[in-house]
């Protein structure tokens, strides 16, 4: 056995993507400027400033903007050969659509020259919950309209952008917006209305398949597919109440969009559930065709933590409005793995169930994981004398995890990379800076000064000697 393998039991694939994943809002900042329209992340903290933590709203945040060239040096010190960041449709188009903002094009161009010239290869995603304030104002995703916005949008990147980026995605956890911003009311527009739910649902699984089409007319000769938080539904026992419990809470929250992306169609059970319910959403019968016709090339799967279910122990109150846990309610497992600096859940296996169920149920489609990441809240408490955050505990988080993914792919998952979440300490919605995931510090009371974590170097060891 030679030395090399010794060293590091666990190896990765020739060209394995190791890098980590942002979005527009949360590291570009300068969000007033430059010709960007308000999104509704802008309008938000204009109007209600107290809804974020410590009052920190999105126009500053991290200023990637103008820091991006250091930046991406920094990106190289960490190892990284693939970076995903997300376009902003409102710096691209101020109102949503028409007038092109040609100061982006200018931007976005220079940040893919940037990571290509120092051989990151460039991933991106259109969508990461930030809707364009003047497509809000038409309804959001509940609006058709929107739809058509999004793919004048989409179509717009690619024809910029396309001959360049290789990696393309239609949107971030778009189940995200649907819980936050029309089931459970956190984010704007802040509804609790089931029905709307499934508007937004559908009309954002539409979107995706339209721009996948858009993309493929093209013919550009890249990939392109979604980022989905694929979270397993554990049940608490196998009582079939408890099963059926977690059956449902999948359908709602994961295959809801595993399904049609990679698939094509709803899942029957999903379909049968939201009738009964009175909740299927308006369509039109050639929708479902773009659908079915129009599945992704490759599927990016988050995964921070899984849902434990147990069957509903009250009966509903059946005159409440109508929440997805009529179904099933939460369960508290004893004895679980928690991350003691942000409070989720840390179950590695997860990752590992995840890529067996994407293996056997979806074909072993083309895939990574596109986001894994540990919050902790005040972590300048972990500095050393140097300064330097000394971050062992996500290094064996992520360890961790990369056995699972290891054990996988000696399984035949087709997985070809891992992406952490974070580059950098960004800002992150409505808990803005309070849980920091960055390979590399973010300095709020100095300016933003980056200085990378035990982490970020650990990130560089790893992609070199690519494994551990
Ligand atoms: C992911 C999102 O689900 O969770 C990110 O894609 C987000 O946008 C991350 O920042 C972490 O969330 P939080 O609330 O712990 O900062």
């Amino acid at each position: 056995m030679s030395t090399e393998v010794e060293k590091n039991i666990y190896m990765f694939p020739k060209d394995f993507w190791w890098g980590s994943a942002s979005s527009a809002t949360q590291m570009e900042g300068f969000s007033g400027a430059d010709g960007k329209g308000k999104n509704i992340w802008d309008y938000w903290y204009e109007t209600e400033p107290n809804r974020f933590y410590q009052g920190i709203g999105p126009d500053n945040t991290s200023l990637f903007y103008t820091n991006f060239i250091d930046d991406i040096q920094l990106m190289k010190e960490t190892g990284h050969n693939s970076f995903r960041f997300s376009i902003s449709w409102s710096r691209m188009f101020p109102k949503g659509r028409g007038e092109i903002n040609p100061k982006a094009i200018d931007f976005y161009n220079t940040v893919i020259n940037t990571l290509l010239e120092n051989e990151i290869e460039p991933f991106v995603n259109l969508y990461h919950f930030d809707m364009p304030m003047a497509m809000q104002e038409e309804g959001g995703w509940e609006s058709r309209s929107v739809v058509d916005a999004y793919v004048e949008y989409a179509s717009t990147c690619f024809e910029n952008f396309g001959d360049r980026v290789m990696k393309w995605f239609t949107h971030n956890e778009p189940i995200v917006p649907v819980e936050c911003g029309y089931l459970y009311g956190h984010h704007y527009p802040a509804f609790c209305d089931f029905g709307k739910a499934v508007q937004v649902g559908f009309h954002s699984v539409l979107a995706s398949a339209k721009a996948i089409k858009a993309y493929h007319d093209k013919e550009l000769g890249g990939k392109i597919g979604i980022i989905l938080n694929v979270t397993p539904s554990y049940p608490r026992s196998n009582h079939p109440a408890d099963l059926d419990a977690a059956e449902k809470a999948d359908l709602l929250f994961n295959r809801s969009f595993l399904d049609p992306s990679v698939k094509g169609t709803f899942p029957e059970k999903l379909i049968d559930m939201l009738r009964v319910e009175n909740f299927i959403p308006k369509y039109l019968t050639e929708d479902l065709d773009i659908i079915r016709e129009n599945t992704v090339d490759l599927l990016g799967i988050n995964y921070y933590q899984p849902r434990r279910v147990k069957a509903k122990e009250n009966i509903p109150n059946p005159n409440a409005p109508f929440m997805p846990e009529r179904y099933f309610d939460n369960y508290d497992m004893p004895g679980k793995k928690v991350n003691p600096y942000r409070g989720w859940e840390i179950y590695e296996k997860g990752v590992y169930d995840i890529l067996k169920n994407i293996q056997e149920n979806y074909g072993n489609i083309e895939c990574f994981i596109s986001e894994s990441g540990m919050g902790v809240e005040a972590e300048e408490r972990f500095k050393d004398e140097s300064g330097m955050i000394q971050d062992d505990y996500r290094i064996t988080f992520y360890e961790d995890h990369l056995k699972w993914i290891h054990k996988a792919l000696n399984e035949g998952a087709n997985v070809k990379g891992y992406h952490v979440w974070t580059f950098m300490d960004n800002w992150s919605w409505l808990n803005s800076y309070k849980n920091r995931y960055g390979l590399v510090e973010v300095d709020l009371n100095r300016n933003f000064k980056r200085t990378i974590k035990k982490s970020g170097k650990w990130y560089k060891e790893l992609s070199e000697n690519n494994g551990f």
